[in-house]
């Protein structure tokens, strides 16, 4: 998705970019994790945190996270913990742990899936959320989501997509320019909110 730079100054960011190699999926060792982490987790973090105070004080801004970042694939105690994060810390202290745990070689006895573009996305989902929250608490109006664009016809999914690339830009697209109702801090997937 190309969003024109005068677009994303005045009004809107969205973020696609990510590191999203499909052999991400199934490879896992400590190189594959923390590439992938500082592109899709910390990469996220700054551009969000950079983006934000340029953007207008009823801008948007829409992270794209991925399904494939979901809460259900995870134990209580790690799924808890996602959810109940108050703050970008707290989700970069299980970004840590997963990385030290594939370090270590037992990240599944602790209960992670062997999948680093999964955990990957669900701290940017975690994170966007916990931006949209610091951005409610101080008053601020800007709408900050996160969405999943579906399963698309890109080089990531080595074109076996079954969206075309304007089917997947539509959730984005509509929570950077449409009416919302106000909503912000939810995961979004076929123009709906969805549980994450
Ligand atoms: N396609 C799907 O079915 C699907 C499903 C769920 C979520 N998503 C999400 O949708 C977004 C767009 O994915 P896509 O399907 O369009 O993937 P894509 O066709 O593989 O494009 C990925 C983009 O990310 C850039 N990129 C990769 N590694 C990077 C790095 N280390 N630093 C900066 N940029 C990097 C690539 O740049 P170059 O072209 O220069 O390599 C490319 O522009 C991603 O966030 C992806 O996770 C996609």
């Amino acid at each position: 998705m190309k969003i024109a730079p005068e677009l994303v100054t005045a009004q809107v960011w969205v973020k696609d970019r990510a590191r999203t190699n499909s052999d991400l999926y199934i490879a896992i060792d400590s190189n594959v994790v923390k590439t992938t982490l500082e592109c899709n987790y910390y990469g996220s973090l700054e551009a969000t945190q950079d983006f934000l105070p340029l953007l207008q004080p009823e801008g948007r801004l829409v992270n794209v996270s991925s399904m494939a970042g979901k809460l259900n694939r995870y134990p209580d105690s790690i799924r808890s913990r996602f959810l109940n994060a108050k703050s970008v810390e707290e989700i970069t202290a299980l970004m840590e742990e997963f990385k030290s745990a594939v370090k270590a070689g037992n990240e599944k006895e602790q209960g992670w899936p062997s999948a680093a573009y999964a955990v990957s996305k669900a701290g940017m989902t975690a994170m966007t959320k916990a931006i949209a929250r610091e951005e409610q608490e101080r008053g601020g109006k800007r709408l900050i989501n996160a969405c999943c664009p579906g399963y698309v016809d890109t080089d990531m999914t080595k074109h076996n997509g079954r969206k075309t690339p304007d089917q997947g830009a539509q959730t984005p697209v509509m929570l950077a320019i449409e009416e919302i109702g106000g909503v912000s801090g939810d995961f979004w997937q076929n123009e709906k909110i969805v549980e994450w």
